[in-house]
């Protein structure tokens, strides 16, 4: 747990299938969770990018013509401990490791047909989703509803607004009665609980797109670099921390990547921190917004502390680098991690 937050353990999924199920997907919650009656809760669609300020109640929603969409949702600040751990530049913020991200089955409404049916304007550039969780309050200062927009192309792309997640009604934590997915997107693009849309006919501003989710430092762009929006390439063993493995057997590691820019083509290897690397096999779906599975065989190996590497490869020819230049809110980890890993005689 990280306060209302929590972070799926890696060994979890070790035993669970392409999907990580509901009650193991991690939770990142600016404040806590909210109770709401989906008879009593309406969406409210409005501003100058519609044509009409309108609203549709749960019932409404669930009868449009639904789509799925296998999609992961990652926290841009997944792996941010790492920058200390790794990269002697610790910085704070909710301490994930590799537990920030997720991948599920998303049943639910494309956001564009509900913006049609508000009359969706040409002239519309922005869409800003609001939670409806209480205002979010930090030291001091309070910065309202969790709420971060969206450019109208995105939109009206592939984001949806879910109400089911691996075949059940979204779960508490993370968002019922309806959320967006923003697929492929940085986490908090994906508004839970959302309560009101407002369609601008101009660009708008959020603290999500201003203050936060933006990378500042002295890597970055004098004032703050963009919001951030794609996620990038990262890779994870299906291992605990420090895991023990047996010695002088052959192991199967397991683990997954992906990528915000699509498909995953490559997963490497090294056992041996970094000195040489082996293809590891690719198994199973490898949806774009998704993650792909993969194993490596490690033959024999020798008592003591090893340390793990995995790299992958996108479609796009995006890869992981070595090291991650340092943001001040502990953004994009996207380092190829050291696993420790401590091989025992059995
Ligand atoms: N939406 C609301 N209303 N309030 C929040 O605190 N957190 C965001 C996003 N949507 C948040 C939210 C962040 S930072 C992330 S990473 C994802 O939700 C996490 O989704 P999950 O809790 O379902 O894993």
């Amino acid at each position: 747990m990280h306060g209302a937050s929590a972070e799926t353990r890696w060994e979890a999924l070790a035993d669970a299938g392409y999907f990580v199920p509901n009650d193991r997907f991690f939770v990142r919650n600016h404040t806590a969770t909210p109770v709401i009656d989906a008879a009593g809760w309406r969406l409210r669609v409005h501003g100058a990018g519609v044509r009409e300020d309108c609203s549709f109640g749960y019932g409404e929603i669930l009868e449009m013509p639904a789509v799925t969409v296998d999609a992961a949702i990652e926290c841009a600040g997944n792996g941010r401990v790492l920058f200390g751990e790794q990269q002697g530049t610790p910085v704070p913020g909710v301490p994930w490791r590799l537990g920030g991200v997720g991948v599920a089955r998303w049943r639910g409404v494309p956001l564009v047909e509900v913006l049609r049916r508000a009359g969706l304007s040409p002239e519309a550039v922005d869409v800003l989703p609001s939670g409806l969780d209480a205002p979010y309050v930090c030291e001091g200062i309070d910065y309202g509803r969790v709420r971060r927009p969206l450019p109208i192309a995105k939109a009206c792309d592939d984001v949806l607004l879910a109400y089911e997640m691996n075949g059940e009604p979204l779960p508490p934590d993370h968002g019922f009665p309806v959320r967006l997915v923003v697929p492929s997107w940085v986490g908090v693009a994906s508004i839970k609980w959302v309560g009101d849309i407002e369609v601008s006919a101009e660009p708008l501003f959020s603290p999500w797109n201003t203050r936060f989710y933006r990378m500042f430092g002295p890597d970055h762009p004098p004032g703050g670099g963009p919001p951030l929006t794609a996620q990038g390439v990262k890779s994870a063993f299906e291992l605990p921390w420090d895991a023990v493995l047996p010695a002088h057997r052959t192991l199967v590691l397991r683990g997954r990547s992906w990528s915000g820019a699509g498909r995953v083509v490559r997963v490497e290897v090294s056992t041996d921190g970094g000195a040489s690397w082996e293809r590891a096999r690719l198994r199973g779906p490898r949806p774009a917004a998704g993650w792909v599975r993969w194993r490596y065989t490690w033959r024999s190996p020798r008592p003591g502390a090893h340390t793990l590497l995995a790299r992958a490869a996108d479609e796009t020819g995006g890869t992981q680098p070595g090291y991650m230049p340092f943001n001040v809110h502990g953004y994009m980890f996207g380092a190829v991690v050291s696993h420790p890993v401590r091989v025992v005689r059995a």
